[in-house]
C-alpha cells in the first residue's frame, strides 16, 4: 500500500490572489479603484463611447466611436426552443438554453474571431428580449437595423423605440459591465475555450457561472433589500440585523476592489440624472451610507465598499426592466468581454488544469 504524499504546495482558496491569465482587455486597480478597457477609463467610455464601439475595442483594439452593431433576427431553431419553455423559467435559463441552440446551428471553426464574437453579441439581446415577450404572450418583434444594439433590445423588448436618454442610460449600464478581468465567469469562458471548444460553448458555460448571486445575481436582491430597508430613519436597524442574521448586503464588497468600484460611480451619476429615476434612489442612497459605516465598524481589516450592483439597480428600473430580467441583461452586457476573452486566450492557448490538493483517505482495501 502507498501513502498518499503531504502536499506543501500553496493553496489559496478561491484562487484569490493567482495569477491565472495574462490579458491586454481590462486593468481592474482594486485599491485605487480603477478601470480601465484596453488603456482607456471607464469613465471616458461612459461620457463618450457606445457599447457597439466599446465592444469592438475590446475584440479588436481599434477604436472606433461610430461603429455600429444592430440586433440580429433568432433562427427558426432558437425561437421553437423559446417557444417551448414554461413561461416561468428564469430568464438567465432562457438566454443560456438560447445561445446553446445558437451554437449548434453555426458553424463556429477554431479559432474563434471578432465576426463570431460579432454575431453571438448581436443575436442574444433578440433571444432575452423574444423571451421576455412570449412569457407575457407576446409575438417576438424583428429587429430594427438602424438601431444600434441596446435601443434595438428596447425596442425588441417593448416593442416601442425608447426615447434618447432612456435607451443611453441603459448602454451606459452596458458599457461597464462589458469586462472585468478574470472574474469567475471570465475564467469559465477561458477555461471551456482552453480546451479548443468553440465561442458559443464558452459563452454558455460563463451564463451559468453568472447566474449565481454572488456573481451576477445581486441587483435584483439590491431592489428587494431597499424595499425591506423601509426608511432612512430605519436603515440602520435593518442593516445591523441583515448582517447579524447572516445575510449578505447586496451590492457590497467585491473580490478585488477595496476602493469604491469605479463602475458604481458612474453608475451613480447616469441614475441620478435619469428622466424617470425609480422613487427610491434618494432611500438606497440614504442606505448606502448606512451599510458602508456598518460595514467598516464590523469588518475594519476588509475594505467593503459599493459595487457595481448597487447602482446598476435603479438605472435598470428607470429603464423599465423588471428586476428578473436584470441578470441576464448583465450576461447579454458582459457578451463583449467574455468573447473578447474567449479570442485572446485561443490566441496563446494552454489548457487550465489546476491542481487539486488531495485530503481523502490513504489508498485501502474494498470492504470484503
Ligand atoms: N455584506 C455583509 N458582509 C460581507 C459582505 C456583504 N456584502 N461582503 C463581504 N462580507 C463579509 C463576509 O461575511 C466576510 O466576513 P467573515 O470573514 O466574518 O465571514 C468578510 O466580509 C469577507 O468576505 P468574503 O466572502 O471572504 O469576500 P469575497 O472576496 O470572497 O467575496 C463577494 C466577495 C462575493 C462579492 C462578497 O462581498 C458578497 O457576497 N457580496 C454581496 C453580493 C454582491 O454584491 N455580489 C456582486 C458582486 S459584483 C459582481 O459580481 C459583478
Amino acid at each position: 500500500m502507498i501513502e498518499t504524499q503531504p502536499d506543501a504546495r500553496p493553496y489559496s482558496p478561491g484562487l484569490e490572489g493567482v495569477v491565472a491569465a495574462e490579458t491586454a482587455l481590462g486593468y481592474v486597480d482594486g485599491e485605487r479603484g480603477r478601470l480601465l478597457y484596453r488603456g482607456y477609463r471607464i469613465g471616458d467610455l461612459v461620457e463618450r463611447g457606445t457599447y457597439p464601439a466599446i465592444a469592438n475595442l475590446l475584440w479588436t483594439g481599434d477604436w472606433d466611436p461610430d461603429h455600429h452593431l444592430p440586433t440580429s433576427p433568432v433562427p427558426a431553431a432558437v425561437m421553437t426552443a423559446l417557444r417551448a419553455l414554461p413561461a416561468a423559467a428564469k430568464p438567465m435559463d432562457a438566454l443560456r438554453t438560447a445561445v446553446s441552440v445558437w451554437g449548434a446551428a453555426q458553424t463556429l471553426d477554431w479559432p474563434p474571431t471578432p465576426e463570431q464574437a460579432r454575431a453571438l453579441t448581436a443575436f442574444s439581446p433578440s433571444a432575452l428580449a423574444a423571451f421576455a415577450r412570449l412569457r407575457r404572450g407576446l409575438e417576438p418583434v424583428e429587429p430594427d437595423s438602424s438601431l444600434d444594439l441596446v435601443p434595438g433590445f428596447l425596442y425588441q423588448l417593448n416593442g416601442e423605440r425608447a426615447d434618447a436618454a432612456t435607451a443611453r442610460a441603459l448602454d451606459a449600464y452596458f458599457i461597464v459591465g462589458a469586462e472585468h478581468g478574470l472574474n469567475a465567469s471570465t475564467f469559465t469562458a477561458r477555461v471551456i475555450t482552453s480546451t479548443r471548444s468553440d465561442l458559443a460553448s464558452a459563452v454558455v458555460g460563463a451564463i451559468g457561472a453568472l447566474k449565481g448571486p454572488l456573481h451576477g445575481g445581486a441587483p435584483s436582491e439590491v431592489v428587494e433589500q431597499i424595499h425591506n430597508a423601509g426608511s432612512p430613519a430605519n436603515a440602520e436597524k435593518w442593516v445591523r440585523e441583515t448582517i447579524a442574521k447572516g445575510d449578505r448586503l447586496m451590492g457590497f464588497g467585491h473580490r478585488v476592489y477595496r476602493a469604491y468600484d469605479p463602475r458604481a460611480a458612474a453608475l451613480r451619476k447616469v441614475a441620478e440624472s435619469m428622466e424617470h429615476k425609480p422613487d427610491w434612489l434618494e432611500l438606497a442612497i440614504a442606505v448606502e451610507d448606512v451599510a458602508l459605516r456598518v460595514l467598516a465598524e464590523l469588518h475594519p481589516e476588509r475594505a467593503l465598499k459599493t459595487n457595481v450592483e448597487y447602482y446598476a439597480a435603479p438605472v435598470l428600473m428607470g429603464v423599465g426592466l423588471t428586476p428578473d430580467l436584470f441578470p441576464a441583461t448583465f450576461a447579454l452586457a458582459r457578451h463583449a468581454g467574455w468573447t473578447a476573452h474567449v479570442i485572446e486566450q485561443a490566441g496563446a492557448n494552454r489548457i487550465i488544469r489546476p491542481d487539486a490538493r488531495y485530503t481523502g483517505p490513504a489508498e485501502r482495501d474494498l470492504p470484503a
